[in-house]
């Protein structure tokens, strides 16, 4: 039985959970693939293949770090698969009179399986003639026992109020979930599925290398532990990547940050950069990706012209970048990865930013004020 209050060592839940990682995504993935048929058995789905095969949407809804898991599922659900997804607030779902259709399926994504929003989103798609599936951390939770399919996480228990491990779990499951579909519905050939299988099998392993970014991040949150505002950014799947850097900041250190589209910061934001506002930017590129090239290099004018007007940036990016390290004030240099695979690794160093800001700030980090693990009231 495992001691929530034990730390194994660590001086915070959020620094043990944020280690935890590799083992969660091993645990999380490793049961639902076989790399010799190339395939993804997902064990609690009970949705019929056919109702897959003719699905026309996928409306995915979560609210806080979930959200930004379900936007990163988008992406890879309409690369992998052709299939239109929609990403909503599970607060805002019920006001949003969403024409929900048959020939639909509602992804409602939680940590804890008993935020009241989701629940109550949950519901109102049921009501609405949509089939449901939970992607939840803890078994059995309320979401979970209401939905019609489920797909677990097995991060293990979050104690702290910020969550790390659930959010990473939810990413690789939202991949399974996509090669699933693929699979399903002819989308993905077996030679197709059994490299991407590969590629996620390799994340976990490369998460750890990953993690030896802490003690820059370390040096990162003293360097900027006095400024009171952020701006995190990234484009394409890296965006909510961004966003979810910009919360776990506001979640544990009170520090005003936002996440943004990286190509959107012309149209108003960029007016807010200079030497008090840091800039946080995700730009990572997969070499063997030709899109992602292009979102690099647009990545890298836009630093050059952030520094141009006196801004300071951090920059993450790829293991073996060159560029960035002489362009930007700073640089975390990730293992490479798949494009739809970079986020997993990504969300590392914001974490652990996030983390040492608060602790240097002497701040609670597990238990920050006005929060608590899952919003049972609406
Ligand atoms: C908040 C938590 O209460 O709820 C966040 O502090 C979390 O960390 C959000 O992302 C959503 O919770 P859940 O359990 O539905 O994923």
């Amino acid at each position: 039985m495992v001691d929530p209050s034990d730390k194994a060592g660590f001086p915070h839940h959020m620094i043990k959970e944020i280690f935890e990682q590799p083992q969660g995504l091993r645990d999380t993935i490793l049961p639902r693939v076989s790399l010799e048929e190339a395939a993804v058995k997902l064990e609690d789905i009970r949705i019929p293949a056919d109702d897959l095969r003719t699905l026309r949407r996928i409306n995915i809804v979560a609210s806080g770090t979930s959200r930004h898991a379900g936007m990163v599922g988008q992406y890879m659900i309409q690369e992998l698969v052709n299939l239109p997804v929609e990403v909503d607030y599970a607060s805002e779902f019920e006001y949003r009179n969403s024409l929900l259709g048959p020939d639909e399926i509602t992804v409602v994504i939680t940590q804890s399986g008993e935020t009241a929003d989701t629940t109550s989103a949950q519901r109102e798609a049921k009501a609405r003639g949509s089939h449901t599936i939970a992607i939840s951390n803890v078994v059995d939770s309320t979401i979970a026992r209401e939905a019609d399919g489920v797909l677990y996480t097995y991060a293990g228990k979050e104690v702290s109020i910020a969550s790390t491990k659930a959010f990473t779990a939810q990413m690789a499951v939202l991949f399974l979930f996509s090669l699933y579909l693929g699979q399903v519905r002819g989308k993905l050939g077996k030679d197709q599925r059994r490299h991407l299988l590969r590629e996620l099998l390799e994340i976990p392993n490369k998460l750890d290398p990953a993690l030896e970014c802490a003690e820059q991040c370390e040096h990162l949150a003293e360097t900027y532990l006095k400024f009171d505002d952020f701006l995190f950014m990234g484009r394409g799947i890296h965006y909510p990547v961004a966003m979810d850097g910009a919360l776990k900041l506001k979640e544990v250190s009170y520090v005003h940050a936002e996440g943004y589209p990286t190509g959107e910061t012309k149209h108003g934001p960029l007016a807010l950069i200079d030497e008090h506002l840091p800039v946080v930017i995700l730009a990572t590129c997969d070499r063997g990706d030709p899109g992602s090239v292009i979102r690099y290099e647009k990545n890298v004018a836009n630093i050059k012209s952030f520094k141009q007007q006196g801004g300071r940036v951090i920059a993450i990016g790829s293991e073996g970048d060159a560029v960035l390290p002489k362009l930007a004030d700073h640089t975390v240099l990730l293992p490479q990865a798949p494009e739809l695979l970079l986020p997993i690794l990504e969300i590392v160093p914001l974490q652990i930013f996030a983390y040492y800001i608060a602790v240097k700030r002497g701040l609670d980090v597990d238990r920050p004020r006005n929060l608590v693990k899952s919003v049972t009231l609406e």
